[in-house]
C-alpha cells in the first residue's frame, strides 16, 4: 500500500454504515454513490481518493487486520468479542448501546446454588465478565434473538446488547447488571498507520470534528 493509492475504509453494514455516511456528508464528501449503491459492496467517494467497503462487523475487523482495508468503522461489541491486531484510534460516539446481563423480571439471578447458565452471542465477553466476578457459569452460544433463551428455559440469564431496552421489556426481561458501554470505533491496520499516517490522522480528525 503506497501513499498515492486510495485509502480503503471498511464500514459495518447497516446502522453504523448509515451513521458514517451521514458523517461523511457533514464533512462535505460526495456520498452520492453511497446513497445509490444498490447491491454494490465497494464504492468510491469522488474527490477524496477513498474507497468504501461494506462488510459485516466481524469481517470489517478481518479486512483491517489483513491490510485489505486501511481503516474500519466497527462497534466496540465486535472489538471486545474478537480482539485482533489493529489500532483503535477514535471513539466515534454513535452506535451507542451497552452490554448487559439480563434475566426474567423479578428473578434472583445471583441467588440460589448451582452453576448458572448464560446464553449469548458474545461468549468471550461473557466469559471475561464472569471471570472478573470469579463466578463459574455455563455459557450457551446463541446466534440471534438471545432473549428467547430464558423464555424457553434453557438459560438463567443472557448477556446481550441493550439499546433502548424495548426488546427486554416486551419479552418480560430486565437488566440485572450493566457489563460495558459500547459505541462505534475507528480501527486502523498497523502497516497503513505507518504508510498513510498523515491521511489517516487527517481523516480521523475531520471525522471527530464533524461529530
Ligand atoms: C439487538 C440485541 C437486542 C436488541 C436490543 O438485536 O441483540 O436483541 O438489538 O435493542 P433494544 O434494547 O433497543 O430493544 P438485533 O436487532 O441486532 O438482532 P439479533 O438479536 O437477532 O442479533
Amino acid at each position: 500500500m503506497t501513499e498515492n493509492k486510495a485509502l480503503r475504509i471498511a464500514l459495518t453494514k447497516g446502522r453504523l454504515e448509515k451513521d458514517t455516511v451521514g458523517l461523511f456528508e457533514k464533512m462535505g464528501f460526495d456520498v452520492t454513490e453511497l446513497h445509490e449503491k444498490g447491491r454494490r459492496l465497494i464504492l468510491s467517494v469522488p474527490g477524496q481518493n477513498m474507497e468504501v467497503v461494506l462488510a459485516k462487523a466481524a469481517d470489517v475487523i478481518t479486512y483491517v487486520e489483513l491490510g485489505a482495508c486501511d481503516i474500519g468503522v466497527v462497534g466496540k461489541d465486535t472489538i471486545l468479542e474478537h480482539g485482533g491486531k489493529y489500532a483503535e484510534i477514535a471513539d466515534l460516539g454513535f452506535g451507542r448501546c451497552r452490554f448487559a446481563l439480563a434475566g426474567k423480571k423479578g428473578t434472583d439471578f445471583y441467588g440460589g446454588v448451582g452453576v448458572k447458565t448464560v446464553a449469548t452471542k458474545y461468549p468471550a465477553v461473557t466469559r471475561r465478565f464472569f471471570e472478573s466476578k470469579r463466578m463459574d457459569v455455563d455459557i450457551v452460544k446463541i446466534e440471534g434473538s438471545v432473549e428467547l433463551a430464558p423464555l424457553l428455559k434453557i438459560a438463567d440469564g443472557i448477556v446481550d446488547i441493550v439499546e433502548t431496552g424495548t426488546t427486554l421489556r416486551e419479552n418480560g426481561l430486565e437488566v440485572i447488571e450493566d457489563v460495558v458501554p459500547i459505541s462505534a470505533r475507528l480501527i486502523v491496520n498497523p502497516v497503513s498507520m505507518k504508510l498513510k499516517k498523515e491521511r489517516i490522522e487527517e481523516l480521523a480528525e475531520k471525522m471527530k470534528a464533524a461529530l
